[in-house]
């Protein structure tokens, strides 16, 4: 296990070609809770929010092996710009659509169906056409390869050890997951962002094998490194900001690498500069 205070954009200490597998969530854009971390990043708008995004997806291509997997869960965003009215922010699409020009492979994607507690929250306008919205209860997890095939002996022992069984396979392979949500909350009231187990747990055992590195370049309460050291795979997480480290350090019972990042501002924050939810 390897924790690294540091940014996703750069992943200081990660070497070229030496991490199989990334599981990861990073900050929505357009959401409310993630606009001061956007912001300390210079980044008020979509577009701006995605091109600091893109920059990790490219530090995750240079870190993955050949025939590598990325996996990334993001959601997508309701919201009013200043010039466009209320509408969607199709982040799925633009990470999609990034992560291609980048030049990894996009496979077919997952949705994450969340079973709602109140299915009707956010109809709108009770049941009169034509102005209510569908309710947006699903996230993806986009699924990527970095080149061709992984490759590996014929028997590999490492392979036979990770199989998974016909009902995981029958369940996990299909396109929509139901899988009901985390706690949104830490001990200290924040919303962390973090998703359920479950999640990290079936893609890590659908794409990866035993002694392989999993990487989670925005580690946040640790979901992902948790699950890859239960699974016997080696786990390397990177996250931003320090009081998270800490906790993951308290844990794991491992020192954090640096180089320190300067101060991350925690989800919730003042947005410190730069118009809120503007979409360029
Ligand atoms: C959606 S949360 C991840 C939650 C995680 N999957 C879990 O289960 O706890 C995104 C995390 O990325 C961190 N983060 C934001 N920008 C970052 C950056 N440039 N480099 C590293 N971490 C970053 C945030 O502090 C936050 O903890």
């Amino acid at each position: 296990m390897r924790l690294i205070e540091g940014d996703a954009r750069r992943l200081p200490g990660v070497e070229p070609a030496t991490v199989d597998l990334v599981v990861t969530s990073p900050p929505y854009p357009m959401i409310p809770q993630w606009d001061a971390q956007f912001a300390g990043l210079g980044a008020p708008s979509f577009a701006s929010m995605h091109d600091r995004l893109e920059e990790a997806w490219a530090a995750v291509h240079r870190v993955l092996v050949p025939g590598g997997l990325l996996a990334i869960n993001i959601g997508d965003a309701l919201r009013t710009g200043p010039e466009d009215g209320f509408r969607l922010w199709p982040n799925h699409a633009e990470v999609l659509a990034r992560c291609t020009r980048i030049g990894f492979r996009p496979l077919p994607y997952l949705l994450w169906k969340k079973p709602m507690n109140r299915p009707n929250a956010y109809l709108g306008s009770g049941f009169l056409p034509p102005n209510a919205y569908v309710t947006l209860d699903c996230e993806f997890i986009l699924l990527f390869r970095k080149g061709d095939l992984r490759r590996f002996p014929p028997n590999d022992p490492r392979r036979s050890a990770s199989r998974y069984t016909r009902p995981e396979r029958d369940a996990w392979f299909s396109q929509i997951w139901e899988v009901r949500a985390a706690r949104q909350r830490n001990g200290r009231g924040e919303r962390t962002g973090a998703f359920p187990p479950e999640i990290p747990h079936r893609l890590i055992r659908m794409f990866s094998v035993v002694g392989d590195t999993v990487l989670d370049p925005f580690a946040g309460t640790g979901t992902t490194l948790r699950e890859a050291r239960r699974l016997g795979r080696s786990a390397i997480g990177v996250e931003l900001r320090a009081e998270l480290v800490r906790e993951l350090e308290r844990e794991f019972r491992v020192p954090a690498e640096g180089p320190r990042a300067p101060a991350a501002p925690a989800p919730d924050a003042p947005v410190p500069r730069g118009p809120r939810g503007r979409g360029t």
